[in-house]
């Protein structure tokens, strides 16, 4: 190769480098600017949150750092309510380009929940099941990477059952929210998925009172 010629490679190859790196940041410039705008949406939420049983906010960003880390890309969530913890896995899913299949059985709290995430410009990321997610999750038919679990509780261990093994992708993360405050009425779903061979189990705290039983579903080897 002449020397000009391996120039104008070099050269080549450093503007597409740069190109990918103005990409990138740009696409964090859209992402910040996208959490700023909808700021006073998770506050009016926030402030309704005892009415809807909404996750406390960093229990939220618990959620969404999660999905960040984990490159997850295809969500369940069982118990929607009114779309609060949904908007924090969205916008951790335009990270990630994914998308959220998100159950609730009241059909005014469906209705409010497609409702946020519209104000909150994040309803192509989801799809709203209505209805007993009893009846709903065996029927599904896709496979998940990450599962959140906040509907009935004590009622975990149907939940894990439906999707283990055929619904979940190796390497997916279950997370089962008020496992220390409802700790007692999930022991039998605690017992299990603590003493699995296959999971790892951790309960996570971020307020201190309340919190998470994080399972990771390992690569066998
Ligand atoms: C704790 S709230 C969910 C809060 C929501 N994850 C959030 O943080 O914004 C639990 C929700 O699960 C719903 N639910 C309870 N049992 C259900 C079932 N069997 N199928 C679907 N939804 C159910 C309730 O109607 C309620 O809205």
């Amino acid at each position: 190769m002449r020397r000009r010629d391996f120039l104008t490679v070099a050269v080549g190859n450093m503007g597409l480098l740069s190109m990918g790196g103005f990409a990138i940041a740009q696409k964090e410039k859209t992402l910040e600017k996208r959490e700023k705008e909808i700021e006073p949406l998770l506050q009016e939420l926030e402030a309704t949150r005892r009415q809807f049983q909404n996750v406390p906010r960093t229990d939220g960003q618990f959620l969404n750092i999660l999905v960040k880390i984990s490159r997850s890309k295809h969500i369940l969530e069982v118990g929607t309510s009114n779309g609060y913890s949904a908007i924090w896995l969205c916008l951790a899913l335009e990270e990630t380009d994914g998308h959220l299949t998100t159950i609730e059985i009241d059909p005014e709290r469906v209705r409010l929940a497609k409702q946020n995430l519209k104000r909150a410009g994040l309803e192509h990321r989801v799809t709203f099941l209505e209805g007993d997610a009893h009846k709903i999750v065996p029927n599904l038919k896709s496979q998940f990477d990450f599962v959140f679990l906040d509907a009935d509780k004590g009622r975990e261990h149907d939940y894990f059952a439906y999707l283990y093994p055929q619904k979940l992708r190796l390497g997916a993360i279950v997370a089962v929210h008020n496992a220390i405050r409802m700790r007692q009425a999930m022991q039998r779903y605690l017992d299990m998925i603590s003493a699995h061979n296959e999971f790892d189990t951790v309960l996570v705290s971020t307020t201190l009172d309340d919190g998470f039983a994080v399972s990771y579903w390992r690569r066998r080897k």
